[in-house]
């Protein structure tokens, strides 16, 4: 195991400050459509904006505060079955703790890859009849889409090949404090 982080780095892909800078973007126009019709809620209920858990923690901490808008937020925790040979079956570990009928509902995602996973979120969340349901990946995989899933907003588009860790992202659950999104030595993956 390595006694630093970065010495299982091979090249820093998104640094933290183009991360910060494109957080703060998204945080102003998701606000601005909020503010701006988006809100569907006839009651006027804050935004609930919902972070998927464990990857998307660091993206929801630094994005709800970069929403200058009245919002609540709460978490969900989902895994994949088995070791992938079942795509898209996917079990909920925690739910939210509210009800979100006639809410509006904003999910936060680290990545999108084959979009199984937000797929059977949007689908649960779908039937508990939210007022308006949109979704914000810090990064997008779309060339590796196995369903087809709406994503409103979007940080940064990776390459199809490319598995990166940090700000959120892990390998075999270490290098999610990251604070930057980078590529893992070929030889660390072979290590650990
Ligand atoms: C990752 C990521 C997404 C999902 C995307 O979660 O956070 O939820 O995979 O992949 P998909 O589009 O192919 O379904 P993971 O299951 O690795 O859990 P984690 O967030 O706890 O790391």
């Amino acid at each position: 195991m390595a006694t630093t982080m970065m010495e299982g780095i091979e090249r820093v892909v998104i640094s933290a400050e183009e991360i910060a800078r494109r957080v703060r973007e998204l945080g102003q126009a998701i606000a601005a459509d909020y503010r701006g019709g988006a809100a569907r809620d006839l009651r006027r209920r804050p935004l609930l904006v919902v972070g998927i858990l464990k990857g998307a923690m660091p993206f929801m901490a630094d994005l709800v505060r970069a929403m200058d808008f009245p919002l609540e937020y709460d978490f969900m925790a989902v895994s994949s079955y088995g070791n992938g040979t079942s795509p898209g079956e996917v079990r909920i570990l925690k739910d939210l703790d509210c009800a979100i009928g006639g809410r509006d509902v904003l999910i936060v995602e680290d990545i999108v890859d084959t979009g199984h996973t937000l797929q059977h979120i949007l689908a649960g969340l779908s039937a508990r009849g939210p007022a308006s349901l949109r979704v914000c990946t810090l990064l997008d995989k779309p060339h590796r889409r196995e369903v087809e899933v709406p994503v409103d907003y979007v940080g940064f588009v990776l390459p199809e090949n490319l598995f990166v860790v940090g700000y959120g992202l892990d390998y075999a659950e270490v290098y999610r404090n990251l604070p930057f999104v980078g590529v893992l030595k070929p030889e660390r993956i072979r290590e650990e």
